[in-house]
């Protein structure tokens, strides 16, 4: 049986377009779930939309619409940009479907048989905005620690006994370091709950747009319990097929998420699994967010970033390796168009377009078109180059596998800066004259460099890599990871194209 890696983005409020902050969170997934795959991976990525609350509700009727019809509208709007953006995502789960009730209530009714959910009353602060309770020590002038305003909320309500979960979740932080990245988030989790939990309310009685509690038509569930239980629902639970399909599917391997919905996913959620008696996920990921030009991004300020825009102004997969490179991931990072017109320009119409064009084309002038045989014999300076190419994958493993994507690329860009400079020493335009068959080796190197190179860079930039390595003739059965290292070098012989140039470059608009 093949290794199994799920993976799973938030799932995106429906009360707004779908920003550059969503595309990230699904990027960084769509990337992951791509390399898996490459590497032999049975996967399942899992993304979706988060539609009730009293947050939609309001949004809703605002717009004069009932939150059924609004919420069809705009969840439509965040399944197309996945397409829009390349993401591959095996599933797109909604909260308003009908599977989705069913774990719901699965989850709720094995929480009361455990006795982990009794009925009070709340009387306290509520924020709208993030959905979430907070203590009366939290609130300063009348808003969250996020900033969102907060109102006052007493009603009855149902709790679930999350302060009995204290030991139980700072023993298992201890036995899994790993559970949450980056460490300063494990650190910032670990002093919330080692400061004391509260019971949490898990029920609304003054709206109605929710999954109703079982045998309790005056309540909805709270929207995160239901929200969170997305990444179960999906994976079979509560679902006819459930002996068949969660237990080969769950524990998730990875939940990834924003830095300001950690809590969520490393406290609440892991305390309510194992009231369930349901197995952990195995780790959560927090990254960092994105300010536009050094600013918040706010739709007050008016300076929220389109993906769509940005992929249409730079071209896709240029913004996909710009946000995946240029900020070390697990850290906040801005956006502005000098920086992405560097990485455009540089890593990629110069480093790696210009090395494959010019490779290219020296075989296609000076080779008839054909690509040289592999070397009987290689020289050092082929070796050296070549022995740092064959060992790419196993760091790659370890960097996607600690979600460092900025390191994977840099690694492959280590590369392909030693290419630049081996072609620049074996000068082969000069070998032509004067030893045609070294010509030959040399160019072969070159292009085996770029072979692996290309198969490298799939999960992060799928269409780019493709024309690379149809370019370079290789066949689409032979584009996985077991193609790379040693083992696997290309034997030569296909004839190939005149190469077009891969990554355009940008010219900035002449100023009227
Ligand atoms: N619905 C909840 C998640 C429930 S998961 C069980 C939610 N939705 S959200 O639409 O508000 O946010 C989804 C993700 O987008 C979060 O991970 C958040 O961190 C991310 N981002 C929103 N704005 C962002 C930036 N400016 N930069 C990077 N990511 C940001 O929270």
């Amino acid at each position: 049986m093949s290794k199994s890696y799920y993976l799973t983005t938030p799932i995106y409020y429906v009360n707004d377009k779908p920003h550059i902050g969503h595309a990230y969170t699904t990027l960084a997934c769509d990337a992951l779930a791509r390399f898996k795959r490459l590497d032999g991976f049975d996967v399942m990525f899992l993304t979706g939309t988060d539609e009730h609350g009293q947050k939609v509700q309001k949004s809703a009727e605002d717009k004069g619409i009932d939150p059924k019809t609004f919420t069809d509208q705009v969840s439509q709007n965040f399944r197309d940009l996945t397409a829009t953006l390349n993401f591959t995502n095996d599933d797109f789960i909604r909260t308003t479907e009908e599977r989705h009730y069913k774990s719901c209530q699965k989850l709720w009714n094995t929480l009361i048989e455990n006795g982990d959910i009794y009925l009070g009353s709340y009387a306290g602060w509520y924020a709208v905005r993030g959905e979430a309770f907070y203590a009366e020590s939290e609130i300063t002038d009348g808003k969250a620690p996020s900033g969102a305003p907060v109102e006052w909320v007493e009603e009855p309500s149902y709790f679930f006994r999350l302060s009995a979960y204290q030991d139980k979740l700072l023993a298992h932080y201890d036995a899994n370091p790993d559970f949450v990245a980056p460490k300063s988030r494990l650190n910032e989790v670990r002093s919330f709950v080692a400061g004391g939990l509260n019971d949490l309310s898990v029920s609304r009685a003054s709206f109605s747009w929710g999954v109703p509690v079982p045998g309790d038509d005056a309540h909805v569930m709270y929207v995160w319990l239901d929200a969170l239980t997305n990444y179960i629902t999906a994976a079979g639970y509560g679902q006819d097929d459930e002996a068949d399909r969660f237990p080969s599917r769950w524990p998730a391997d990875l939940h990834m998420v924003g830095k300001d919905i950690v809590r969520f996913h490393a406290v609440y959620w892991p305390a309510f699994l194992m009231a369930a008696g349901v197995p952990l996920p195995k780790r959560v990921y927090a990254h960092g967010w994105w300010t536009n030009e050094g600013q918040k991004i706010s739709k007050s300020l008016g300076n929220v970033i389109d993906p769509v825009d940005i992929a249409e102004t730079y071209g896709l997969d240029q913004m996909r390796y710009f946000l995946l490179r240029e900020v070390p991931f697990g850290n906040d990072g801005d956006f502005s168009h000098n920086a992405m017109v560097h990485r455009m320009n540089g890593d990629l119409a110069n480093d790696l377009g210009n090395l494959s064009q010019r490779v290219l084309s020296m075989i296609f002038k000076n080779c008839d078109g054909v690509m040289p045989s592999k070397p009987a014999a290689l020289a050092e300076a082929d070796e050296t180059i070549l022995k740092e190419v064959d060992g790419l994958l196993e760091r790659q493993r370890y960097h996607y596998d600690n979600q460092q994507f900025h390191e994977a690329l840099k690694d492959i860009w280590d590369v392909v800066s030693a290419a630049n400079r081996y072609v620049d020493d074996m000068a082969p335009w000069a070998l032509r004259k004067t030893d045609f068959d070294r010509m030959g080796d040399v160019l072969w190197v070159l292009a085996e460099t770029l072979r692996q190179v290309a198969i490298l860079i799939q999960p992060v930039m799928p269409e780019a890599s493709a024309a690379m390595l149809d370019q370079l003739v290789v066949p689409d059965d032979a584009r996985g990871f077991d193609q790379l290292g040693q083992g696997s070098h290309m034997q030569g012989g296909q004839a190939i194209d005149k190469p077009v140039p891969i990554f355009p470059r940008y010219v900035e608009e002449e100023s009227a």
